[in-house]
């Protein structure tokens, strides 16, 4: 207590963090994200991407910089984003495509029948979750495109983490890449995205850690070969060659939870859409990455 408080509670958070994960205590290396530019060659033509950029007003207090996560990865998973032939989770845009032509409705709608080609969604993965105006929810990407399938097509929902779902994410985060992330928190978002700061900054599990612990307190630090990176959501949907698949942004979340060992949400729950929104607004400023390519 009669020590700088920061530091005790740096190295605090260091140590729990560390021997949860089975680290020698020098493994808790310190590094920076890397210095590199992202430029895809898309097909509509070259794609430069804000990678990093001053932290947005309401978190100034406690970051200059915000960093996406592509930064924190090593040269080879870099660069397998840099170009769409390359990148792995292009597959499922392609899937994700076939099924926005489809037609599947119980009475053969199809995405298309209604929306036209995919880029009619341009611009909403920039700025999602968001408070739909006329109902007062707050909505993600999945969210809406759930209402369509069951309201619209007469459909069964779709699973919130499935593959269906996850395509469809995947085509529809393609239309906003290299856009300016940009969630509102204030007006009717504000209950929401406190509900989700809270959380964000709340400890949880046996570890007692919460996402600040290691986004905020100790990003940049090792856990074993991971690089902590700030836990900015603008890549996601992610490929994760871990898992040699798709993850969505809430799906992230529940892994990153069970590893303090606390139970954790469901996709979709209150609870996770509001973090999902907090987190989210951590990274206005970053540019949306469509698919991005993770470990
Ligand atoms: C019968 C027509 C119809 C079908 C079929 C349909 N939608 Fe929609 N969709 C709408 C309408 C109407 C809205 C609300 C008004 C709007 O934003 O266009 C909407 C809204 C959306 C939104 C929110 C857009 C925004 O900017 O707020 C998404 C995302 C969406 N639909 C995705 C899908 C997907 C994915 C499919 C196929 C699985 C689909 N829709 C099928 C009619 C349809
Ligand atoms: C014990 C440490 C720890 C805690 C606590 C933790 N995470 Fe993570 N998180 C990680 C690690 C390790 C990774 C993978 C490396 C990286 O991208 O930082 C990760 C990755 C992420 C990513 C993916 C970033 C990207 O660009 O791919 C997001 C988003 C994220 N975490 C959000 C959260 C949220 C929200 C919470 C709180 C509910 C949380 N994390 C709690 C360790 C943690």
């Amino acid at each position: 207590m009669f020590m700088g408080g920061d530091i005790m509670h740096r190295t605090f958070s260091t140590l729990v963090g560390s021997a949860a994960f089975g680290l020698a205590l020098m493994g808790a290396a310190l590094a920076d994200p890397v210095d590199d530019t992202l430029v895809v060659e898309a097909p509509a033509g070259e794609i430069t991407f804000i990678t990093s950029t001053p932290a947005p007003d309401h978190l100034k207090d406690t970051m200059d910089t915000i960093y996406s996560g592509w930064l924190y990865r090593e040269t080879e998973t870099r660069d397998l984003q840099r170009d769409d032939f390359d990148n792995p989770g292009m597959v499922f845009v392609d899937r994700g495509l076939d099924s926005w032509n489809k037609a599947q409705g119980a009475k053969g709608e199809s995405c298309a029948g209604c929306h036209n080609g995919p880029e009619s969604m341009k611009g909403l993965r920039a700025v999602t979750p968001r408070v739909d105006a006329e109902t007062g929810k707050l909505m993600t990407v999945e969210n809406y495109v759930n209402e369509c399938v069951t309201d619209r097509m007469g459909l069964e929902a779709w699973g919130m983490t499935g593959d269906k779902m996850k395509d469809m994410l995947s085509v529809i985060s393609m239309q906003s890449r290299g856009e300016v992330m940009n969630v509102a928190i204030d007006g009717a978002a504000a209950p929401f995205w406190e509900a989700g700061k809270a959380l964000y900054y709340t400890r949880t599990g046996q570890l007692e850690m919460s996402c600040a612990n290691c986004h905020e307190d100790n990003q940049g630090l090792y856990i074993r070969a991971d690089h902590l990176s700030q836990g900015q959501t603008n890549g996601f949907p992610v490929y994760r060659l871990k898992d040699a698949g798709l993850l969505s942004v809430q799906q992230r979340f529940v892994g990153c939870v069970r590893d303090t060992r606390a139970e954790t949400y469901k996709p979709n729950s209150d609870e996770f859409k509001s973090l999902e929104l907090y987190v989210a607004s951590r990274g206005n400023g970053l540019s949306v990455e469509g698919v991005s390519v993770r470990h």
